[in-house]
């Protein structure tokens, strides 16, 4: 099939399913299927039609775009994604930004990621902060075997566990968290942990915290993190102006 029937057909066929960008989705379709970036599909003259078919199918049944290609971007790195864990948003980078700014200057800093997923947020912090010593926590074994296998896909060397929120308080120079509810397809259990944060917020033994939250929550979570002996606190909005990053410092009770 021509490149541009298929585009017009997947389009069609996915509007009709409700997707919300069927022109934009299709061409990450169509690229995937041809193994090129979504900016040369028009250099090619033909597409498969039997895999695209499988692909447009998943897709029209409203799997995440993330789950069908079976990797996604966040920050410099492409990590694998399927239904063994959440699908890294790009919200989840602004965690990423603070993390760098808090210790970049420090000297071999010790990070905890507390549900490390698909590993986004530890791995981009290792690769982006080389001289840190990151470890990576999740109470499901599938997300940890996904991270390890983004850690081998990245060549980036992070320690990972199974543990619970409890490994904060084990003593860190920073821990990260990011706890959010999504759509229907990803994990349940990555869903049901409403008090993760305040579960990190007491237990954490660490100079730095930085979590993200859920829209509308951003207040109510600093003022736990006052209320529980943090200072320096500080929101920071994500690229769509939600108040989306909560972080504190906790000198007395770091390593
Ligand atoms: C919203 S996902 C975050 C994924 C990842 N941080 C990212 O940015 O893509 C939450 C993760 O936390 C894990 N989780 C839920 N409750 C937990 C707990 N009490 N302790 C450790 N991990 C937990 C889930 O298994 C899931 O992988």
């Amino acid at each position: 099939m021509t490149i541009r029937d298929a585009l017009a057909q997947v389009e069609r066929r996915l509007g009709a399913a409700g997707v919300d960008t069927p022109r934009v989705d299709a061409e990450w379709l169509v690229a995937h299927v041809l193994g090129v970036p979504r900016t040369r599909i028009h250099e090619h003259g033909d597409v498969d039609e039997h895999e695209l078919e499988r692909l447009t199918r998943r897709r029209e049944q409203r799997e995440p775009l993330a789950y069908v290609l079976g990797e996604w971007g966040f920050r410099r790195l492409t990590l694998n994604t399927d239904r063994r864990a959440l699908v890294p948003r790009p919200e989840t980078e602004v965690v990423v930004e603070r993390a760098r700014a808090l210790i970049a200057n420090e000297a071999g800093p010790r990070v905890l990621d507390v549900g490390v997923g698909s590993g986004a947020i530890a791995l981009a912090i290792a690769d982006e902060v080389p001289a840190a010593r990151v470890t990576g926590i999740d109470t499901s074994p599938q997300a940890l075997e996904l991270a390890r296998e983004n850690a081998e896909r990245l060549s980036l060397r992070i320690e990972l566990r199974r543990a619970g929120a409890e490994a904060a308080g084990e003593g860190w120079d920073l821990v990260v968290a990011e706890a959010q509810p999504e759509l229907q397809w990803e994990p349940y259990d990555a869903l049901a942990d409403t008090g993760l944060h305040d579960e990190i917020i007491r237990a954490a033994r660490t100079t730095w915290l930085v979590l993200e939250v859920g829209y509308g929550q951003a207040r109510e979570i600093e003022q736990a993190l006052r209320e529980n002996g943090y200072t320096e606190t500080k929101i920071t909005r994500d690229l769509a102006g939600v108040e989306r990053v909560v972080e504190g410092r906790r000198a007395e009770h770091s390593r």
